[in-house]
């Protein structure tokens, strides 16, 4: 806990530092096919047009086959402007096609509202309840009536740090308290997912509907 608070202080430089010295394909959480991503996101069965946003989705590959599915209206936020940059490089022109914004999901004001929500290990890195608060409430301010959330984050038995800093483990139920009442919890399922260097990290991935009124 006091170690992630003086992390927080330096959050944007502890993952700017990452993804300046490190490849893409060398970090822990790298995924050549965000499958369970992809599967949950289909389970929601929203359609092409609806809006996606992939929240700390870093240089996270799920942005190009959310293009390849044919999605027309992705964003991509992150803290890091350098993880951001690697996504663009990668996509080359498509990367005008996405929406990306730089940003501490604490403290983002959205502008509009999206459709489905996607974290995927970074609710996990807050293990201050306030910085929990504040998320859930941005979340609440940006997933529309009747949207969708799916949340990855490691498992009760999974590793207790991520990326060096500490990290919250869930189950579905108490992931589920965590982002309240407004969220029905639709789905949960387990990953085991094998570091590139292969450590094995367990993961639960969560989709919620927001209730609608
Ligand atoms: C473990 S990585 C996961 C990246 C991506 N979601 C994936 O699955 O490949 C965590 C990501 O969250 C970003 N991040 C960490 N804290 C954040 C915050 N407070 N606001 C926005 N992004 C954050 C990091 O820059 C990093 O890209």
């Amino acid at each position: 806990m006091k170690e992630n608070s003086l992390m927080d202080k330096n959050c944007k430089d502890h993952w700017e530092g990452i993804y300046k010295t490190k490849i893409p394909t060398e970090v822990g959480w790298y995924q050549a096919d965000p499958k369970q991503s992809l599967d949950l996101i289909a389970a929601a069965g929203i359609g092409r047009t609806q809006k996606i946003i992939d929240i700390g989705g870093g240089a996270s590959l799920l942005v190009d086959k959310l293009m390849e599915k044919g999605f027309e209206d992705v964003t991509v936020l992150d803290i890091s402007p350098a993880a951001l940059n690697q996504a663009k490089s990668r996509l080359g022109k498509n990367a005008q096609k996405i929406s990306w914004i730089e940003a501490d999901i604490t403290g983002f004001e959205p502008d509009r509202k999206f459709d489905l929500w996607h974290d995927r290990a970074v609710f996990h890195f807050l293990t201050d309840a306030d910085d929990r608060k504040k998320y859930v409430k941005v979340m609440n301010l940006a997933v529309a009536p009747g949207g969708h959330l799916i949340i990855a984050t490691f498992a009760l038995d999974g590793p207790p740090k991520c990326s060096g800093l500490e990290v919250v483990r869930y189950s579905p139920e108490s992931l589920a308290k965590e982002i309240g009442r407004n969220f029905e919890l639709k789905d949960a399922v387990e990953e085991l997912h094998v570091t590139p260097s292969g450590m094995p990290q367990k993961f639960i991935y969560c989709r919620f509907k927001r209730r609608k009124g």
